[in-house]
């Protein structure tokens, strides 16, 4: 179910990525994540009710009085058909609030924004929109436009089956300067070997080492006042997840299998330092520097790490 959650928000930044073009408002990108997030919310309360009709149908056959094979049958294809949406097979007890049940399960599977109303001060936006010296955490406006050279990270986070699924990445849109260029490959390159270490027995000191070595070996800094994060039911749960390591690898908690986590290296070209403006959200970097963004959310399995928002992911092959 979490793979789901990753395979959608994977989709819908692919969409914005695609769409982040000079003459493009941030707003744009936004609008264009809200409808994402509608369509595959339909697509899940189609689901639950198209799986709540076929249960209906197959437990008020009369003959299941009767027939206690056929009953015992019934009641293990319910549950085939239910194992989705298990809260479903309480529509079947007499006297059950079909429609109440319905909407509950309906509620608890479908999509939402992660981040529309997140903490104090509520964060007004589905998306993250952040262009150039914003390092993370750009709130998407009507008024401003991509313009060719930018780079432009885009962060998005749902919650689908009840689940989060996290990822950002910083697209580069037209003619991007070299330097700019490097900055951004950089950032991604630094999360793929994060990503490589993110394995059973490792430490997030060695997931930390290594973007901060990989970063710092070709010249950049990494942002140390926001760090990645363990994910699920809820978008930020712990353990921390550093994008650097003072006591270097080998130190830090031990990944287990299970463990689902946002690795989410933010690279400065210039020093690490932050200042967030007045809107309370809007981090930059105070150097007015450029900033690189990239995010995948990772599971920790036995075979390797399973990269959930990479649609070409599976476990043990990131
Ligand atoms: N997605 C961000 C992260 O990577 C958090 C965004 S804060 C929000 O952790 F308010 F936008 F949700
Ligand atoms: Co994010
Ligand atoms: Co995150």
């Amino acid at each position: 179910m979490m793979r789901e959650a990753g395979l959608v928000a994977a989709e819908i930044l692919d969409q914005m990525c695609e769409a982040a073009k000079p003459g493009t408002s941030t707003y744009d990108l936004d609008q264009i994540a809200r409808a994402g997030i509608a369509r595959h919310a339909r697509r899940v309360d189609e689901a639950v009710a198209e799986t709540a009709r076929a249960v209906r149908k197959l437990a008020s056959n009369p003959e299941l009085r009767t027939n206690i094979e056929l009953a015992k049958r019934t009641a293990t294809e319910i549950d085939q058909l239910t194992s989705m949406f298990t809260g479903l097979r309480q529509i079947v007890k007499p006297g059950a609030d079909i429609e109440r049940i319905v909407g509950d399960v309906a509620d608890r599977h479908r999509v939402i924004s992660a981040f529309l109303g997140y903490a104090t001060p509520p964060y007004p936006a589905v998306v993250c929109t952040s262009i150039n010296e914003v390092i993370v955490h750009g709130i998407p406006r009507r008024n401003e436009v991509i313009k060719d050279g930018d780079i432009i990270g885009i962060d998005f986070g749902i919650f689908m089956h009840g689940f989060c699924a996290d990822t950002a990445r910083t697209v580069m849109v037209g003619d991007v300067s070299p330097e700019r260029r490097k900055l951004v490959e950089t950032a991604r390159d630094s999360l793929e070997a994060a990503i490589k270490l993110c394995r059973v027995g490792n430490r997030l000191g060695d997931v930390g080492y290594a973007v901060q070595s990989y970063a710092e070996s070709r010249g950049y800094s990494v942002v140390r006042q926001f760090v990645g994060h363990g994910t699920g039911r809820q978008m930020h749960e712990d353990p921390q997840v550093p994008n650097f390591s003072d006591a270097g690898p080998g130190t830090g908690k031990r990944m287990k299998s299970g463990l689902v986590i946002a690795v989410e290296p933010m690279v400065n070209a210039g020093t690490p330092d932050v200042e967030v403006l007045s809107d309370e959200w809007t981090a930059v970097t105070k150097d007015r520097q450029m900033s690189a963004h990239f995010e995948h959310t990772i599971a920790i399995t036995d075979e390797g790490p399973w990269v959930l928002t990479r649609p070409t992911s599976t476990p043990g092959n990131p």
